[in-house]
């Protein structure tokens, strides 16, 4: 299969290339080259869908498969389309779980209600988070109705394993690697899910091999969120303590949900009880295979080595602000003792 890749220098586009190069396709890989070298074995043409015409220099190809991976540019998914729509023979859109309109309800579906489509803006440094759903679902439309029943729209939600750099997944096995007294997060209620970028990369291949159409979510099965912390702990394997804290407390404490500064990744509040618990039966049963947390677990652990476990995060929390969360809990249960009072059970564990 000759396989066009738009992107295929980082993360998700580059799993992709890499899987269909393993399997014997012609890969051809379209980006500017500055995030990251394409997989060994790809061609690499470079291209900037920022420019005017930024895609000329794929204007004589023709492919069996195309994927891209745009993330918020409707110009660029309706450039690439109106240059190579009409000649492709499958075409993968990687869109995005932020798609839905609902973050609050457990157990969506593909066919769940959208947000409003935004068929505008986009390129450049127009990266405003709260455009990134109505944007895909513009863009998502696009590929549909230029491709018909040729195309594969996949909604991933959180991609984990090797090479991801969003720091969100990876805190969990760089944090435990690091070993001691570890907060997490005290929900048994908050269900969590992911996929492996792996996993993802080589569905998307089987769909351009296959012809494999519609529309999917991209996730694995949701589960307990503390479920999985425990799970990846035993597959770090080192000597840690889980120190489980209240949502309360941890909101107390300045402990923020999900990513950003000061946070426990994949920690979400109840409005957003919905946003990573899909039910991922018909992805599962469209073809999605989900390896083992343990081989997720390995391959998110290389990457944080890598980048450095002690490193300032985009997600997570650094030892510092962890030691300080963890003083909390000393100083109330000191509070609780000299009052005679007992330690709420709530409010985590010394
Ligand atoms: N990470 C998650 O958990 C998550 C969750 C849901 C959905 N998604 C979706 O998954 C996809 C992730 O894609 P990804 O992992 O491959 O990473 P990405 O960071 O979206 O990069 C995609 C590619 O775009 C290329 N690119 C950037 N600017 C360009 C330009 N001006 N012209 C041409 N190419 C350009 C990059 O190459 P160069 O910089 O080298 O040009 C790179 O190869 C996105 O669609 C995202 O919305 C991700």
């Amino acid at each position: 299969m000759r396989l066009l890749v738009l992107g295929g220098t980082v993360f998700l586009s580059h799993a992709v290339a890499a899987e269909a190069i393993t399997r014997g396709h012609q890969v051809t890989c379209a980006a500017r080259g500055t995030s990251g070298a394409v997989p060994d074995g790809a061609t690499l043409v470079r291209v900037d869908r920022d420019a005017p015409d930024g895609l000329a220099a794929l204007a004589g190809g023709v492919f069996d498969a195309v994927v891209d991976v745009a993330s918020i540019s409707y110009p660029w998914v309706a450039d690439a389309l109106a240059l190579l729509g009409g000649k492709a023979g499958h075409w993968t859109f990687v869109s995005t779980c932020n798609v839905y309109a609902d973050h609050a309800t457990p157990g969506l579906r593909p066919g769940a209600q959208l947000l409003p489509p935004l068929a505008e803006g986009g390129r450049g440094d127009d990266t405003d988070p709260d455009r990134y759903g109505s944007i895909k679902v513009a863009s998502e439309n696009a590929v549909r109705d230029e491709l018909g029943d040729r195309a594969f729209v996949v909604r991933p939600g959180l991609i984990t394993g090797p090479g991801d750099g969003s720091d969100r997944f990876g805190y969990w096995p760089a944090r435990f690697a690091r070993g001691g007294r570890v907060v997490v997060p005290d929900a048994p209620d908050v269900l969590t899910q992911h996929i492996d970028v792996r996993d993802l990369a080589a569905w998307i291949v089987d769909a351009g091999e296959t012809g494999l159409s519609g529309t999917y979510d991209g996730i694995g099965p949701a589960g307990p969120l503390p479920e999985l912390l425990r799970d990846i702990a035993d597959a770090v394997g080192a000597d840690v303590e889980l120190v489980p804290m209240t949502p309360d407390a941890l909101i107390a404490a300045g402990v923020d949900y999900w990513a950003g500064p000061k946070s426990l990744p994949l920690w979400l509040p109840p409005t957003h009880a919905g946003m990573s618990s899909h039910d991922a039966t018909p992805s599962l049963a469209a073809g999605l295979h989900v390896r083992p947390l343990s081989e997720t677990v390995a391959g998110a652990l290389e990457t944080e080595r890598r980048l450095g476990l002690d490193r300032e995060r985009k997600a997570g929390m650094s030892a510092a602000e962890e030691a300080e969360v963890l003083a909390t809990i000393k100083q109330q249960a000191n509070a609780a003792s000299t009052s005679g009072g007992r330690l709420d059970s709530g409010s985590g564990r010394d």
